[in-house]
This record gives structure tokens, C-alpha cells and sequence, in this order.
């Protein structure tokens, strides 16, 4: 049993946690493309680069939740709440999700 956890188990978690931190670098990167794309740094300040129109955005996965932020993009269930930030719902999923693991990167 000590054998196949040393054998097999740790390197097939260790293999597993590396694709994962793999994926996780190559969204980030994709939601850096996207973030200077859509010119979100024309309003916002993200780790000291960007404007001061907008909340910085440096730590704000830490304030607010993943939910929030994805609404907050693209606008959905917005109605009734005024925003200055325009709606970026031509956005696909994958490509928010990427803007999210940037801003948490
Ligand atoms: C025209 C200026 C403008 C642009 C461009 C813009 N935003 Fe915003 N954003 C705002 C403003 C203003 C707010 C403050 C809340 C409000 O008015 O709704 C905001 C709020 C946010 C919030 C919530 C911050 C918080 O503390 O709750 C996030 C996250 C966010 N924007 C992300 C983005 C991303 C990602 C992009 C690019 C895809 C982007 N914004 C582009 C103006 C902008």
C-alpha cells in the first residue's frame, strides 16, 4: 500500500496539481490579452498601471465575490442599479472566466 502511494498516488496528484496550475497561468494570460482589448485600464487601475475613473481593480477578487464580478462585466442583472461601467456582454464565458483569473493572477 506504502508502495503504490509513493509509486503512483503523489506523482499522479502532483501531475494533476501542475495541469491545473498549467491552466490556471494560460487563463490568466488570455484574460491579460482580453483586459488590454477591451481597454478595461482606460478606467481602472490594476496594480498600479491605469486609469482613475473606476474602482482600482488590484485585490478586488478579495472584495468581492466571483459572482459579482463576472455580473459586473457583463452587465447582467444590472436593471434598476446605474452604472457607468458599459456593459461588456459580448464577452463569451470562457473569456470572463479569463478576465477573472487575470484579476485574481
Ligand atoms: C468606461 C469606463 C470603464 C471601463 C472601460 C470598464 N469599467 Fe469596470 N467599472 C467602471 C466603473 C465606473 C465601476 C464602478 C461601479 C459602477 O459604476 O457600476 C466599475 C466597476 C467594475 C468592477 C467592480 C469593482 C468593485 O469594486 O466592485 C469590476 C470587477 C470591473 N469594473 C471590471 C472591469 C473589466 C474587467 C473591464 C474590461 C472588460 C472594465 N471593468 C471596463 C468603469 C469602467
Amino acid at each position: 500500500m506504502r508502495f503504490l502511494t509513493r509509486r503512483l498516488v503523489l506523482p499522479a496528484a502532483a501531475f494533476l496539481g501542475c495541469l491545473a496550475l498549467l491552466s490556471g497561468c494560460a487563463s490568466a494570460r488570455k484574460g491579460e490579452k482580453i483586459f488590454a482589448r477591451e481597454k478595461c485600464g482606460n478606467c481602472h487601475r490594476f496594480r498600479g498601471v491605469g486609469g482613475n475613473l473606476a474602482p482600482d481593480l488590484t485585490a478586488v477578487t478579495e472584495r468581492r465575490s466571483d459572482d459579482w464580478i463576472k455580473m459586473q462585466i457583463t452587465g447582467a442583472g444590472r436593471e434598476g442599479r446605474r452604472s457607468r461601467m458599459p456593459a461588456f456582454d459580448h464577452l463569451s464565458g470562457s473569456e470572463i472566466r479569463a478576465l477573472l483569473a487575470y484579476l485574481k493572477s
